[in-house]
């Protein structure tokens, strides 16, 4: 299988049009952080902060993120970020399932860069499409399963947090545990 550089597939990200997201985007997102980082954080897709700077993560939910990255002593520096689709879907709802197939080769060739030893799903929709279809956030956040040598998880997407700041202390708990994992495994 071919391998692309991070900037020939940004370039393509930049350029796409495979879904109608492409005709209401501002700036399409782009996954962006640590190349070399074995931890690749998989969110659903850009909110309207980030279809205005076309940087990963960069709105409230965003600073939801990084406190539980400080909370394991991690900054972005240390991660790489990305989303199911690169687009931001209008208004804010979920990525229909014909968006998000659409984008998937841009998650498998940044999979292929980055070579993650785990995979970190941020929220429901990331988790469903990349863990199980029928996964529920709410009961099984912070499990850890192996496929094909790479584990996969997930905790609470940010923005559930910020509508909900009691999730705050189970989402820190499952950083610490991933945390923990890698200090074992990485
Ligand atoms: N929410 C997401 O799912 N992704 C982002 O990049 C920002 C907010």
């Amino acid at each position: 299988m071919e391998l692309y550089t991070y900037e020939e597939l940004k370039d393509f990200v930049d350029r796409c049009v495979r879904c109608p997201l492409s005709q209401t985007r501002n700036h399409p997102v782009m996954g962006r952080g640590n190349l070399k980082s074995p931890i690749l954080f998989i969110a659903e897709g850009p909110g309207r902060t980030e279809d205005q700077s076309g940087i990963p993560f960069t709105g409230r939910s965003g600073q939801v993120f990084d406190r539980l990255l400080s909370g394991i002593q991690m900054s972005r520096e240390d991660v790489y970020i990305t989303n199911i689709v690169k687009c931001h879907p209008p208004g804010n709802r979920d990525p229909l399932p014909a968006e998000q197939e659409a984008c998937m080769p841009y998650l498998k060739y940044e999979t292929l860069l980055l070579r993650p030893k785990i995979i970190v799903c941020l929220g429901r929709i990331a988790a469903q499409r990349i863990i199980r279809p029928d996964y529920r956030i709410t009961k099984e956040h912070g499990t850890f399963i192996c496929r094909k040598n790479v584990y996969l998880t997930s905790v609470y997407h940010p923005s559930a947090i910020l509508r909900d700041e009691r999730k705050f202390p189970e989402a820190q708990d499952d950083f610490f545990a991933i945390k923990k994992w890698l200090s074992e495994n990485a």
